[in-house]
């Protein structure tokens, strides 16, 4: 019998680009699983830190991500469970992001504890997993890989919008310095850096609606859907 194999739809990009946003939508659309990597590494700093370790022993945050049990529920965009509770929003704050960027993201021992995990999930394809290093750690051989950036001064406002409407508004100048000091540590993490492939789908989302920047990727999803045995 013929049956189609659901491909690996992995997704790279720098921070505020719209990777969540446009991730979670394709998985939706095409009732994939979505996969949040960034949300791993985030869940792992917040165990970290709610175990008092030191974060700058990478031995002892390595041990924690061993620990750890982290799943998606399928259905539910957006929520991550470790150890059999929800963390989505806690994760979330501005403690959890600043270490998770400035530490536990660049430890070696943790990335191979998380890629491992990440090989897992989306071994039977039908996933949407996002990230900095999905097409070129995780799964390099990926059916689709879309490499979606923006300008940095749009990812700024995107950001400064998304929290005005929150409540919770940033200073402008903040926000940009703060992107900024994320793509540094992005890029030149020195295991799982943030990188272009050579055959990924390059999406600017600079001035394009999510919708348009979706129907883009879920062409290139349609075209390439494989059958197997
Ligand atoms: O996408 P995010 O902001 O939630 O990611 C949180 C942090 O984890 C950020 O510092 C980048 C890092 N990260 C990574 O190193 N590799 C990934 N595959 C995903 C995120």
């Amino acid at each position: 019998m013929i049956r189609k194999k659901k491909p690996i739809l992995a997704i790279d990009g720098p921070a505020g680009a719209g990777k969540s946003t446009v991730a979670k939508l394709l998985a939706q659309t095409l009732g994939y699983l979505y996969i949040d990597t960034g949300a791993m590494y985030r869940a792992i700093t917040l165990k970290s830190m709610r175990a008092g370790v030191d974060l700058t022993d990478q031995a002892a945050v390595e041990a924690i991500a061993r620990q750890a049990r982290l799943s998606f529920v399928p259905g539910e965009v957006g929520t991550i469970i470790m150890d059999g509770q929800d963390v989505s929003q806690a994760i979330r704050t501005p403690e959890v992001t600043r270490n998770v960027s400035a530490y536990v993201a660049s430890y070696s021992g943790v990335r191979k504890v998380m890629v491992a995990g990440q090989r897992q999930m989306g071994a039977q394809g039908g996933v949407v997993m996002e990230g900095r290093d999905i097409t070129s750690v995780v799964f390099p051989d990926a059916g689709i890989k879309v490499y979606l950036d923006a300008d940095l001064e749009e990812r700024a406002q995107r950001r400064f919008d998304e929290l005005k409407g929150q409540g919770q508004e940033q200073p402008f100048e903040e926000l940009l310095a703060d992107l900024k000091q994320r793509d540094v540590e992005d890029l030149h993490r020195p295991g799982g850096a943030l990188q272009c492939v050579a055959d990924a789908l390059v999406v600017n989302s600079t001035g394009l609606t999510i919708e348009q920047v979706v129907a883009a990727i879920v062409k290139a999803v349609r075209e390439k859907e494989v059958s197997c045995q």
